[in-house]
């Protein structure tokens, strides 16, 4: 048998990493951990893949005597999704269908009804699908929500809380749920959502409900040199050896966004043995672009010429001054509007975003892929 596989592939990305497999980061956690020990509401600013979730329930986890009610409202498109969102949030956390029912019974606007599958013993529940559509619902749910966290130190977590904007009357609803968090002052609340343009939005726009709202917390690229050491411990657990030179290739491919390393972690394991070399980060990469070039592909498909002539120079020149002649020259594209416009969509896309003064790509993969192709 090879050293290597004695023990299963010691990566993992596209979920939420604990113990082993999460690399700590001391400096935001102990931040994160002071903001809700004094009960502040904190708003978690980040692109995608940076490990936003994964730090949120650390240092929650961490925390002696506290429990996270973690709601996703990753595509809610109406109030009574937000509702039911919030509810099932209860439901995951209260262990005991008592306490479930408890909670149900402080929603009487919902007429809710508690469901007990006979052969699984999972509760379930229902809302009134009428009531629970007014936005006004929200209220009442949320009420709900501080009575079940004011029975022990409870951080409720709201991820991906951009898209509370989707719903049909977002204002009214957005409104009605800051007026009611802005009374349940001893609760911490933990805001985030993986696009950061609508988050800060939601969170600096003065026309906004929740501007000003909750203090600012952001994560970005994990620290280089202790990701950097986590990775070559998770490969030396595996018994295969990695010198410091292969893991800063690792890195610099994915431009230190821990998502997209651990991804391509995965993929080196997978094509390797007993030891890794610098040659296998590239097999790495084929492994990726053969598992998501379909994918790629269609993107490109779907965009207009002038789009992908600025995606194309984005990933060749980098996201700087994009309406700069030389940019628009290099880039064979018109003029500043026209490039103004199509890397708005693009944005709009989620293929790049704009930060500090450049767009960039919110895939290393997806660049590096266009780069290869040699378009
Ligand atoms: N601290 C960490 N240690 C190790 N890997 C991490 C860490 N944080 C993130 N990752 C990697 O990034 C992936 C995504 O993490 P997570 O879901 O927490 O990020 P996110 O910012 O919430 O992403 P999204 O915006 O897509 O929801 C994980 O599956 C893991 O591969
Ligand atoms: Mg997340």
């Amino acid at each position: 048998m090879k050293a290597g596989n004695k023990c299963g592939n010691p990566f993992r990305y596209g979920c939420v990493v604990e113990g082993g497999f999460y690399c700590p980061r001391p400096r935001l956690e102990k931040q994160l951990s002071g903001f809700i020990e004094a009960g502040q509401n904190v708003v978690i600013h980040g692109e995608r893949r940076m490990g936003k979730t994964s730090l949120i329930n650390a240092v929650v986890h961490g925390m002696r005597g506290w429990r996270m009610l973690y709601v996703d409202m990753l595509h809610v498109m109406t109030v009574g999704d937000i509702c039911r969102r919030i509810v099932s949030a209860v439901r995951n956390m209260e262990g005991k269908a008592s306490l479930f029912e408890k909670a149900l019974r402080l929603l009487p606007r919902l007429r809710p009804v508690m469901k007990v599958d006979p052969a699984t013993g999972e509760v379930g529940f229902g809302l009134d699908a009428r009531a629970a559509e007014d936005p006004y619902a929200v209220e009442e749910v949320l009420d709900m929500l501080a009575k079940v966290a004011a029975k022990g130190r409870t951080v409720i977590v709201f991820d991906e809380f951009q898209d509370v904007a989707n719903v049909a009357e977002a204002q009214t609803v957005l409104a009605l749920m800051r007026g009611r968090i802005q009374f349940q002052g001893d609760i911490p609340y933990v805001f985030t959502g993986s696009v950061r343009s609508r988050m800060i939005d939601l969170f600096d726009n003065p026309d906004s409900a929740f501007y000003k709202s909750a203090l600012t917390l952001c994560v970005g690229e994990i620290d280089h040199d202790a990701f950097s050491s986590f990775l070559r411990r998770r490969f030396e657990i595996g018994n295969r050896r990695i010198s410091e030179e292969t893991v800063e290739a690792i890195m610099s491919t994915v431009a230190d966004v821990p998502g997209d390393a651990q991804q391509l972690c995965e993929a080196v394991w997978g094509v390797t043995t007993e030891s890794v070399e610098p040659e296998d980060v590239d097999a790495a990469l084929q492994v990726v672009f053969m598992r998501e070039g379909d994918k790629f592909e269609s993107f490109c498909e779907r965009l207009s010429p002038v789009q992908f002539k600025l995606l194309l120079a984005i990933a060749r020149n980098g996201g700087r001054e994009i309406q700069s002649r030389r940019f628009l020259d290099e880039a064979d594209i018109g003029n500043a509007a026209a490039a103004r416009k199509a890397a708005m969509r693009l944005c709009e896309l989620r293929h790049i975003y704009f930060f500090r003064g450049e767009y960039r790509f919110a895939s290393m993969f997806f660049r590096a892929w266009l780069l290869r192709r040699g378009y």
